[in-house]
């Protein structure tokens, strides 16, 4: 009986032991509360998704989660569950970045989430950085272009939220300009600006001088009062090397503290977190470190994130040798400003990135090049019809500009201008601007309408006039000039220039006839050239021309119609153009080589200042400018790069993020096609069938200094299996010391060696 009772005594005292150990670890909830201990280093551990706006998948199947089987991602899913997380824990604390995502996201939130998601955003607890519709790309868009999606974005958020966003965040783009640094960061008003792709020897360089954070002083004009603090990250964007990954699917270790499961190893864990701050704060300044947890898409279950951060922050701040706490860049950066440490300074920019010594990214800059042009015309025109749309005023009109300025946000994006996105997402991108460009043509012809019809007030005529306009000039289409004048018609041109000053060009127009005659608005004939269509580009206008309508238009324009045009800033001036006598303009056409007569001598075309000299073999060789008296050997090649198709012991091949070229191969035309000059009074042209593949048709005007270039390259021959790069070279005897100079987002120009 005494045994028996001992035996029940035992197994009491187990069962509380038990029952204690269950209540300790699993029922008291983890404490996350801890903030920025002085003393002590300090782990920011800054929740975060990187949420591409079109790369595999368009922009849309990326929020909706379809088309999985291309790539799991659904952004629908990061917002939806995010939401849930935050609420669980005030401490918790998350960045959103790309605001064409949260648009499409808030737009479909009830009002009790949008009161939640407001709340949270006022306490902090979601901070919304960054802040344009997407992440932009930073070499190949115009600066203007940058601008308007980051104010499309902010504009969002201070009348939805009241709040402006007080750090960049271009984590991902490839390579950093200077513009960004003072345009887009220290004018924009943010405080920091973070990223990670610089060239890895820069990196190596930077880690063992502690010189990953730098202020950087992008311009030379505005000097430190645009300085910006930046950041950037050791390795990546990613949480720091140990296995910090913690999506549904991630195969990293999660924290087993529950002692009543197998596998526990809170220990473990904590030793991983702490060995990988001491490794981070040894290559940064001052006692903060910033750990990034998060990469692409992820958060799509928010929750197996959060769950993983409560606990390693409550055993790591338990365990005491360093300090861990939720945290935001904006949080990280206050931290940092108030130790008062002098930073490094940075200045010029982070271009060309290379992550290794094969890759350099800068295959981009090329890649896509129709994509990149019709968003940089997109870009020229949004910038008119946005003009036109203020002066006939917006409340006027159920038309406007806004579908083109989201397509054109989106097109700014790291994998859309950049030409590193699929197929079918940069048909996406071009479906976008091709929407958007249909609703502000509308919009311009009734704007123009108004304006071209009012004296000091406006007036917009009831039966407005139907301005065509002509996107299609790039295949010489263009249908309201190819009518036929005969009838005594008149073709009105009105030419609006959306620039602050005055601009004196010329304007080309394909007509039908070659007996026309241009007047401007006075009543006074304009000089005008009409210069024969080259095959070339008519082969090419059939071919476009018929796929785009199934059938090709009866006139077929002969000519290009060249005249001077003169246009006020922010305004137009118009044009008229009727049959004539039969033109003495149409151009003198010659064909220099090889002609019997033209053996052994230079051939010079240009009127006005400047010459361009082509010797007997009909290649160019000289340049002449009468006014600044420099005479220079001027030499034009073209040539072509092998890709490296990555079976080499490198396998690094060379592709749309990366050059690497594998030899070069210069294309010969010494002899085998003869030069056509077209000579005028306003231009002289220099047409040239290089290769098979290749035409180009070189341009002086009577008044202008420089020389423009046309080509038409393609389709290039891939069937020796090898991927081929295009390129021009230009060959002088100037005295450069290696020195040029590149251009930054348009806007600036960058001094290299
Ligand atoms: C939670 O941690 C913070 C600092 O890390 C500490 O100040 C606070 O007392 C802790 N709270 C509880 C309930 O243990
Ligand atoms: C994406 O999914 C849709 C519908 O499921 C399908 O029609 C389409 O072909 C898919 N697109 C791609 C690029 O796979
Ligand atoms: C800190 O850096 C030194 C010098 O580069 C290196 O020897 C040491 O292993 C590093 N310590 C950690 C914890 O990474
Ligand atoms: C001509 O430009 C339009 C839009 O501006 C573009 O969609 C088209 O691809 C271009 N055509 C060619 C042959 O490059
Ligand atoms: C252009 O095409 C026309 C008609 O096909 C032909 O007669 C002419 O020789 C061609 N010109 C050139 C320069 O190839
Ligand atoms: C390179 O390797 C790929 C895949 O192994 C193969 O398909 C291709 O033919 C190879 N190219 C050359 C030029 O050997
Ligand atoms: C580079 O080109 C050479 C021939 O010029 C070829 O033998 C070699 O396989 C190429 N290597 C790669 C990696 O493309
Ligand atoms: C050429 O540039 C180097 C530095 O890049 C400079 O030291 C040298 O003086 C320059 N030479 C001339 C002739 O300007």
């Amino acid at each position: 009986m005494g045994a028996a009772v001992v035996r029940f005594l035992v197994a009491l005292v187990l069962l509380v032991l038990v029952l204690a150990a269950v209540g300790e670890c699993a029922y008291i909830p983890y404490n996350t509360s801890a903030g920025v201990v002085e003393g002590k280093l300090n782990v920011h551990v800054v929740p975060h998704t990187h949420d591409d706006v079109g790369w595999l998948k368009t922009v849309d199947q990326y929020y909706v989660g379809s088309n999985n089987s291309i790539q799991g991602a659904c952004v629908q899913n990061v917002l939806d569950s995010l939401v849930v997380s935050l609420l669980k824990d005030e401490n918790r604390k998350f960045i959103y970045v790309e605001q064409a995502f949260f648009q499409r996201w808030w737009r479909q939130q009830s009002d009790m989430i949008k009161d939640i998601v407001k709340k949270l955003i006022s306490t902090g607890q979601l901070e919304l950085i960054n802040g344009g519709m997407c992440m932009h790309d930073e070499a190949a868009v115009h600066y203007i272009d940058m601008i308007d999606q980051t104010t499309l974005g902010h504009r969002f958020i201070k009348e939805e939220f009241g709040q402006i966003p007080r750090i960049g965040w271009q984590i991902d783009p490839f390579g950093h300009s200077a513009v960004q640094a003072y345009l887009l960061g220290a004018e924009v008003g943010f405080d920091a600006f973070y990223f990670f792709r610089i060239d890895y020897q820069d990196r190596d360089t930077r880690k063992g001088t502690k010189e990953l954070e730098v202020v950087w002083r992008g311009s030379k004009t505005f000097g430190s009062s645009a300085d910006i603090f930046a950041g950037i990250f050791p390795k990546n964007y990613e949480p720091p090397p140990g296995g910090f990954y913690f999506e549904v699917n991630d195969k990293y270790p999660v924290v087993q503290d529950d002692p009543l499961l197998f596998d526990y190893n809170v220990e473990d864990r904590v030793n991983d977190f702490v060995a990988a701050a001491l490794a981070q704060a040894n290559i940064t300044r001052t006692n903060h470190v910033m750990f990034t947890m998060g990469t692409d898409f992820k958060y799509q279950y928010a929750e197996s994130w959060f769950r993983q951060m409560d606990k390693l922050i409550h055993y790591v701040n338990k365990d005491g040798r360093v300090n861990a706490l939720y945290s935001t860049p904006s949080i990280y950066t206050d931290a940092k400003h108030a130790e008062n440490e002098p930073w490094p300074l940075k200045t010029n920019d982070f271009f060309p990135y290379a992550d290794n010594p094969n890759a350099y990214w800068t295959g981009y800059f090329t890649s896509r090049p129709a994509l990149k042009r019709y968003v940089r015309v997109m870009s020229g025109y949004y910038l008119a019809a946005r003009q036109l749309e203020f002066f006939k005023g917006r409340i006027n009109s159920d038309l406007t500009t806004d579908s083109l300025a989201d397509a054109l946000a989106l097109a700014q994006h790291h994998d859309a201008v950049t030409g590193t996105e699929k197929q079918h997402v940069a048909n996406d991108y071009a479906k976008r601007l091709s929407i958007g460009y249909t609703e502000a043509e509308k919009l311009v012809s009734s704007s123009l309408s108004c304006l071209s019809q009012s004296g000091s007030k406006l007036h917009c005529p009831s039966q407005p006039t139907n301005f065509a306009q002509c996107l299609l000039l790039n295949i010489t289409y263009c249908p309201p000039s190819e009518m036929d004048l005969s009838q005594g018609k008149t073709l009105v041109v009105l030419v609006y220039n959306s620039l602050g000053w005055k601009r004196e060009d010329v304007l080309r127009i394909p007509v039908v006839s070659d007996s026309v005659v241009v007047h401007d608005s006075e009543g006074k004939e304009v000089e005008s050239q009409l210069l024969p269509i080259a095959n070339a580009s008519l082969y090419i206008r059939e071919k476009h021309v018929k796929a785009y309508l199934g059938t090709l238009p009866s006139a077929k324009p002969k000519f290009w119609l060249a005249f001077p045009v003169s246009v006020p800033p922010l305004g137009f001036n118009t044009y008229f153009i009727s049959s004539g006598k039969k033109s003495a303009s149409v151009s003198l056409v010659s064909t220099l080589y090889p002609s019997q007569g033209s053996k052994n001598s230079n051939m010079q075309i240009g009127q006005g200042q400047l010459k361009l000299q082509y010797n007997a073999a009909g290649e160019l060789s000289m340049y002449s400018d009468s006014k600044t008296m420099v005479e220079a050997n001027f030499e034009q090649k073209y040539k072509y790069y092998i890709g490296q198709d990555g079976n080499g012991s490198d396998p690094q091949a060379s592709g749309a993020y990366i050059f690497r070229p594998n030899g070069t191969v210069p294309i010969n035309t010494n002899g085998q096609v003869p030069l056509t000059v077209l000579r005028g009074s306003i231009v002289d042209e220099v047409h040239q069938q290089i290769n098979s593949w290749i035409y180009q048709i070189n341009r002086v005007y009577k008044g202008k200094d420089y020389v423009e270039t046309e080509f038409i390259v393609g389709p290039i021959p891939a069937d020796d299996g090898n991927g081929k790069e295009v390129a021009t070279e230009i060959v002088t005897n100037m005295a450069t010391n290696k020195t040029f100079y590149t251009d930054s987002s348009g806007r600036d120009f960058i001094k290299r060696v």
